[in-house]
């Protein structure tokens, strides 16, 4: 039975048996991998190719035999090859910058935008946010899907929003200060800036109307969630997802759990594997995020690969399951003389260090044959009085930690506010490679 009395306000299936749920995600995942072979060449011959049919699904596991997506095949075909529509039907594409190359092209149908709107709100709704709030809206707007991603699932839940988009720092500070909102959207490293900006204009994040920060886009530690949530007065969230899946909101926090993103496992059935092997891993177990759609009509993606490394967790303020925070992604996985390290590893040793902004850059070179780290990190605006004897004396606590806890040597240089560079919109450049290719 569904207790839709005890929850007023949440879906229905937020709060479903996990009977009800899986049901539901088997019904979904045959129609989706019929869908794909139907009606996208490439999934058709990946399929023939595995030896596999759309009718071999007979329960949720058996997801296992299909192959796996990556961005490659994306790329592959490029633009429109992957869409399972005919193009009139698609009624928005984004796309996804590739550092290198081409775009990976995403599409979407009436109904698909219908269900990423419902999927925000709902994702708005579990940071706490409610009808008539005002949310500012500082993802990027454009072929990013973070803006109008967050923009349109603000309107659904009712909100009224300010389409400020990434950018003109001052400005954001200006906007907050005379259209006072409830909420803000926009990723945790630009936050900062625009924290760092109210600092040097004189205004108190504390004092501003701002009361929960819907944060994502990128990665960001439980140290940076403490660090914002003092320094603004605010509830940080963290909200998930990514392009090729949908965009913000394939899994969102709850703000009385803030134990990690819900996954929205009636549209997105969410697996785990060993990156190397490519072999589910048991529950709770670290491995890469695995996604395949259950409802998305124009660009549905079966078991696409993700590249972010993050553990499922069982259910707690919803009927569905979390994902723990992302460590990192495997590209952004740095091997330095034969150690893993991810910037987040970084970013946690950085921010127990009172004096340390939450600003910081992994800079890597090459010394002969061995790769060598060099962490740049600044002063709090409170501590740019320091002299230099003692931001060295802090660079060298910073370059303890990061050895005893994370097994690097690493130099590191401690500078003035303003010294590390500020991305002006959306994600945090954290490591710059200066290796030779
Ligand atoms: O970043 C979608 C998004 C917009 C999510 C706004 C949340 C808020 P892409 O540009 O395709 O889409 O990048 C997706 O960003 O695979 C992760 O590596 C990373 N990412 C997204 N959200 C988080 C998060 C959007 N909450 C890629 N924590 C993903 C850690 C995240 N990493």
């Amino acid at each position: 039975m569904m207790n839709t009395l005890s929850k007023p306000g949440l879906d229905p299936i937020e709060h479903a048996s996990r009977d009800e749920i899986e049901a539901l995600q088997l019904q979904r995942l045959k129609w989706t991998l019929a869908h794909a072979y139907n009606n996208v060449p490439h999934y058709r011959q990946a399929f023939d190719n595995a030896g596999v049919h759309p009718d071999d699904l007979k329960q949720l596991s058996d997801i296992a035999r299909f192959p796996f997506t990556t961005k490659k095949e994306l790329r592959e075909n490029y633009p429109f090859g992957m869409f399972a529509v005919p193009r009139e039907q698609v009624s928005r594409v984004h796309a996804s910058s590739g550092t290198t190359g081409k775009p990976t092209v995403v599409g979407y149908t009436k109904q698909d935008l219908d269900n990423w709107a419902g999927l925000v709100a709902r994702s708005i709704r579990a940071a706490g946010g409610k009808p008539g709030d005002v949310v500012h809206v500082a993802y990027g707007y454009g072929l990013f899907t973070g803006g109008l991603g967050a923009h349109y699932g603000a309107e659904r839940l009712g909100c009224t929003v300010i389409p400020m988009s990434g950018g003109q720092t001052e400005k954001q500070v200006q906007l907050i200060q005379d259209f006072k909102p409830d909420i803000i959207m926009v990723t945790p490293s630009y936050f900062c800036n625009i924290l760092e900006e109210q600092r040097r204009q004189g205004v108190d994040p504390h004092a501003s109307s701002l009361r929960i920060g819907i944060f994502g886009a990128e990665p960001w530690t439980g140290q940076m969630r403490k660090d914002i949530e003092s320094e603004a007065g605010i509830d940080a969230v963290d909200i998930y997802g990514l392009s090729e899946v949908m965009g913000p909101g394939v899994a969102s926090e709850c703000v009385e759990t803030k134990d990690g993103p819900v996954v929205w496992e009636d549209h997105f059935y969410a697996e785990i594997i060993d990156p190397q092997t490519g072999l589910p891993v048991a529950d709770g177990e670290e491995g890469e995020l695995v996604f395949t759609s259950l409802t998305k009509e124009a660009m549905p993606v079966i078991r696409y690969r993700t590249r972010d490394l993050t553990r499922l967790l069982p259910p707690t303020a919803r009927s569905m399951r979390r994902i723990g925070k992302i460590t990192g992604r495997s590209d952004d996985m740095l091997i330095i003389r034969g150690v893993n390290v991810f910037p987040t590893q970084v970013e946690e040793q950085v921010l127990k260090i009172a004096q340390l902004a939450p600003h910081y850059q992994l800079v890597l070179t090459r010394e002969g044959n061995l790769d060598a780290l060099e962490i740049l990190a600044e002063v709090r605006a409170e501590f740019e009085h320091l002299c230099e004897a003692e931001r060295d004396a802090l660079g060298k606590q910073l370059q303890h930690a990061v050895k005893s806890y994370i097994g690097v040597t690493a130099r590191v240089r401690v500078a003035e506010g303003g010294f590390v560079e500020r991305t002006l919109t959306g994600k945090a450049r954290r490591v710059v490679d200066k290796r030779p290719r």
